[in-house]
């Protein structure tokens, strides 16, 4: 079959896009009783605005291992894995059973726990980081990331990345999605609130500026370093599909800012514990000043935490800065985050998370070239995704004016009516499960397949 680039046709692929459409909502009449109860209570019927998804959420009844059911009985391959939480698979009896341990023994007392211990020196161990504290959330580990750095450094100024999100604080709700014709000029700092509730004062003080592009941050911080408090980044950005750092990125942004006394923090929430042992530290072999996890480090079980350096550990020490919360370190939460450290993904599981990655971009990349999609793919370990673009992404920018939204919701309306459980939205992508193994990856591939044949033909 050739391989030349196909033009889309662009009135089949709507007339395909309805007719998938029409063909998930009648599979799933329970989510729709489910939707319409759930509406009366809950703004979109949604707990997160996060869980919606067009035409309408599906509500899922339960997992095990690679697979989740919905509340109509349908089976699916679970490539969603709850936004990247679910790289142990669901149900491990591993975690199933330190867990009903836990509660068995009691699930909460506000002070420490061993677990809690554990889970620290398993973390020091995987990220190097010497000192730890735990969160509920990644929000919440931005959040104090941010408060350590302005109270290290005495500066008010953050600094953040075009289109990246960190959480729904204040101090990160900027240029999250900035609309195009609002995004001025490239390399020039700009702040633009993302969703409104958020004081003006307070967005003016983030300034957003392009990832993989360390001449710009040269620039702003000769300009304004000596007001930034802290440079926060994830290390590869994961919410605009996946743009990986340019070779050398990581190396000039930790000297720029070490050269200005500005804090480096990687927000390594989604890369965590999914791209290597020690995520994006190790992978890249850069060290920031502070780490911030969440989703995949408790096993499916809500946590969070933040890695530091001594001095800034000093700041907690000394009561300077309050990290504080009820649950941190919550006992169920620890027993989960270290079943899933120590005996889920242990080294072997993360040679297996690349072994996936490497085959199923394979079969999709041998699908993209028999059909010539205009698409590519990206992986780092348990996470990857298919962008549809035909040149690759550097930054936000290059995502809002490349990405082909229409190709993209059509793939992921035929992965679900196909059996495929796919993250929802274009920016997004698939988390890989100790639990899947090559006939997964497979179905994954046919489902891509059926998609790819269908719009070209
Ligand atoms: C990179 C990144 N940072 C922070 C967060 C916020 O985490 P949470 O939803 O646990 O508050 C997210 C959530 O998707 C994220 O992707």
């Amino acid at each position: 079959m050739a391989t030349v680039p196909q033009t889309i046709d662009r009135a089949r692929l709507r007339e395909l896009t309805e007719l998938e459409r029409g063909k998930l909502l009648a599979r799933t009449e329970g989510s729709q009783a489910y939707y319409e109860r759930a509406i009366a209570v809950m703004p979109r019927g949604v707990p997160s605005s996060f869980q919606t998804a067009d035409p309408r959420p599906i509500y899922i009844s339960h997992g095990e291992g690679a697979r989740v059911w919905d509340v109509d009985g349908n089976e699916y391959l679970d490539f969603h894995n709850g936004f990247g939480v679910m790289c142990v698979g669901h149900a491990h009896p591993a975690i199933v059973k330190a867990v009903s341990e836990r509660a068995a023994r009691g699930s909460h007392f506000a002070a420490p726990t061993e677990g809690s211990l554990t889970v620290a020196e398993e973390l020091k161990r995987r990220f190097g980081m010497p000192q730890w504290r735990f969160t509920n959330s990644g929000t919440e580990s931005t959040m104090d990331a941010i408060h350590l750095a302005r109270a290290a450094t005495g500066r008010d100024l953050v600094l953040k990345i075009e289109g990246s999100y960190h959480g729904h604080h204040d101090a990160v709700m900027v240029s999250v999605r900035p609309p195009l014709d609002q995004l001025g000029e490239r390399g020039v700092p700009g702040s633009i609130p993302f969703g409104a509730g958020h004081p003006h004062q307070v967005s003016e003080l983030t300034k957003a500026i392009p990832f993989n592009d360390a001449d710009v941050l040269e620039r702003v911080l000769d300009d304004i370093g000596d007001r930034v408090a802290a440079l926060i980044l994830e290390p590869a950005m994961m919410n605009i599909t996946i743009v990986a750092p340019r070779p050398g990125y990581l190396e000039r942004i930790r000297e720029l800012t070490a050269q200005h006394g500005v804090t480096l923090v990687f927000d390594e929430v989604k890369t965590g514990m999914t791209i290597a042992a020690g995520g994006a530290v190790e992978r890249f072999g850069v060290t920031p000043d502070i780490v911030c996890l969440a989703k995949a480090i408790a096993g499916g079980y809500p946590s969070g935490a933040v890695g530091m350096t001594e001095p800034l550990a000093d700041l907690i020490t000394t009561g300077k800065v309050r990290q504080v919360g009820t649950f941190n370190g919550n006992p169920l939460s620890m027993a989960a985050a270290q079943a899933a450290l120590t005996e889920v993904l242990t080294a072997d599981a993360y040679a297996h998370l690349d072994d996936l990655d490497t085959k199923l971009r394979a079969g999709l990349d041998d699908v993209i070239a028999r059909y010539g999609l205009p698409c590519h793919t990206v992986g780092l370990g348990s996470k990857g995704c298919v962008v549809f673009s035909s040149e690759p992404l550097y930054e936000y920018r290059d995502y809002a004016t490349k990405v082909d939204e229409e190709l993209s919701t059509l793939s992921w309306l035929y992965h679900m009516n196909h059996g495929i459980f796919m993250t929802p939205g274009v920016d997004e992508q698939w988390t890989l499960s100790v639990a899947h193994d090559d006939d997964e990856l497979q179905r994954y591939v046919d489902a891509f397949e059926a998609f790819a044949r269908d719009v070209t033909s």
